[in-house]
């Protein structure tokens, strides 16, 4: 596992629109907390003021049109702002930080939702990151019509969720090419299934991070 200084943990939660990140993060949270760990939940785009205003203009933009490239630099202008502001600060006290979405989200999104290739991607996460990796990913994986219906019935679609199928299904198909290509950070939990079973799936993964800090 790669993380830029041997400090903290940093964890993220990825996968499609109503796959189970936000449901699990408290579940995730408590096994850390309960170890004696501290921990620092945040999440993107968002996690400062400025990043949490470039939300709202990604998920909720009205009557303005984003250009891809545009949607792509924004995003990175979040991370830039939480990673400066939230995130390097809570790992060099040496917390465990949970972010739900980060990188691999951009690359699912705007790489293979968009079509923009992942060279491009690079050079801002260079750019932006300086070497900063998440330690752990989880990403909650299940078919696109399951979380487009867990979505929905949740609250009313965002910019990204009035997206097509096709766009859904290549955005799920590059979260499982990352996950094939970086099979040690990344660590896939089937969510289709009930939320005990995920929990379940999770208590594996989780402890065998929390044996090793
Ligand atoms: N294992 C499960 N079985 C059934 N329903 C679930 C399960 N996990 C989560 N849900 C429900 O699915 C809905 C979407 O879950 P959640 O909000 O956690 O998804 P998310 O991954 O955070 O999505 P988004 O990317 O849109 O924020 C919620 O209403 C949640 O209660
Ligand atoms: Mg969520």
């Amino acid at each position: 596992m790669t993380s830029k200084k041997n400090t903290g943990f940093f964890i993220t939660l990825e996968g499609g629109e109503g796959a189970g990140k936000s449901t699990n993060l408290e579940y995730i949270q408590n096994k850390f907390i309960d170890t004696g760990h501290e921990v620092l939940v945040t999440r993107e785009p968002g996690g400062t003021k400025v990043g949490e205003n470039i939300r709202e203009l990604l998920l909720h933009a009205r009557d303005q049109s984003i250009s891809d490239d545009t949607e792509l630099i924004l995003m990175f202008a979040a991370r830039m702002q939480h990673l400066n502001e939230i995130i390097e600060p809570a790992l060099l006290r040496g917390k465990i930080v949970i972010c739900d979405r980060f990188t691999d989200a951009t690359f699912a999104y705007q790489g293979g939702g968009r079509g923009i290739p992942d060279e491009r991607i690079n050079i801002l996460k260079q750019w932006v990151q300086q070497g900063r990796e998440p330690d752990l990913t989880l990403l909650f994986d299940l078919p696109i019509e399951q979380g487009l219906e867990r979505a929905n019935n949740r609250s009313s679609p965002d910019r990204f969720e009035k997206e097509t199928l096709v766009f859904f299904e290549r955005v799920r198909k590059k979260y499982l090419d990352i996950a094939e290509r970086e099979p040690n950070r990344v660590k896939v939990i089937d969510s289709a299934k009930t939320s005990d079973n995920v929990h379940k799936q999770l208590d594996i993964i989780l402890d065998n991070v929390l044996d090793r800090l």
